[in-house]
């Protein structure tokens, strides 16, 4: 029986259809190479775009930062671009979606890889992320705190959830687990979430 592709497949069985979208923000403004079989390739998402819009600067210049479910790169395309000096990791688990990535990703200390690519000993200052909500709740939330607990002590991580898609069970599930949780703003439904450590 044919099986639908989903955006978080390896490989999209979709055919290749390569296309641009245009990001544009007040700090901004780039044409993103994009392909059917990756999330949201018509547009930049909606979610997405608050997070680049709303996201707070950090107090201290990140050094090593994370797109967790980078899709084609919009979110890393805005980290490389506000951050230069930091080291870049922009990670899928979709292959066309991380070839996309590598095109779009200019930046010289930018790198487009599957998770498992990522060096174990790797630690992040920050973390931004649309994550995959629709992999599953239990799959996405053991994905979450693995890459949580690859956090700096003071790094945090920047998270844009749908309350549709379980934003609010999200943010006390990880309060449940020790983690500290801020939600920022609100916009459309979209919770704009900052996760640290306590203490
Ligand atoms: C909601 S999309 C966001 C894509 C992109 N950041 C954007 O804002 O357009 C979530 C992404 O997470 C990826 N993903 C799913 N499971 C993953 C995993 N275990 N590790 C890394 N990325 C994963 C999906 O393939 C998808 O591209």
């Amino acid at each position: 029986m044919e099986r639908h592709s989903h955006y978080f497949d390896n490989d999209p069985s979709s055919p290749s259809r390569e296309s641009f979208v245009e990001l544009a923000l007040p700090d901004l403004t780039r044409s993103l190479r994009t392909d059917s079989g990756v999330f949201s390739n018509r547009k930049i998402d909606l979610g997405t775009k608050f997070l680049l819009l709303e996201a707070p600067t950090p107090d201290n210049p990140p050094r090593r930062m994370l797109d967790l479910g980078c899709g084609y790169g919009p979110i890393a395309a805005v980290l490389e671009h506000r951050f230069p000096e930091a080291q870049l990791w922009a990670t899928d688990i979709n292959n066309r979606a991380l070839y996309l990535a590598a095109k779009n990703l200019i930046g010289s200390n930018s790198v487009a890889c599957r998770p498992e690519e990522i060096p174990q000993e790797v630690r992040f200052d920050l973390i931004w992320s649309n994550p995959p909500v629709r992999i599953g709740k239990k799959k996405m939330r053991s994905f979450l705190l693995v890459w949580l607990e690859r956090l700096e002590p003071e790094g945090s991580a920047i998270l844009v959830v749908n309350k549709n898609l379980g934003s609010d069970s999200l943010h006390s599930w990880m309060e449940r687990e020790g983690w500290n949780v801020n939600r920022l703003k609100s916009f459309k439904g979209f919770r704009l979430l900052e996760v640290g450590r306590n203490g």
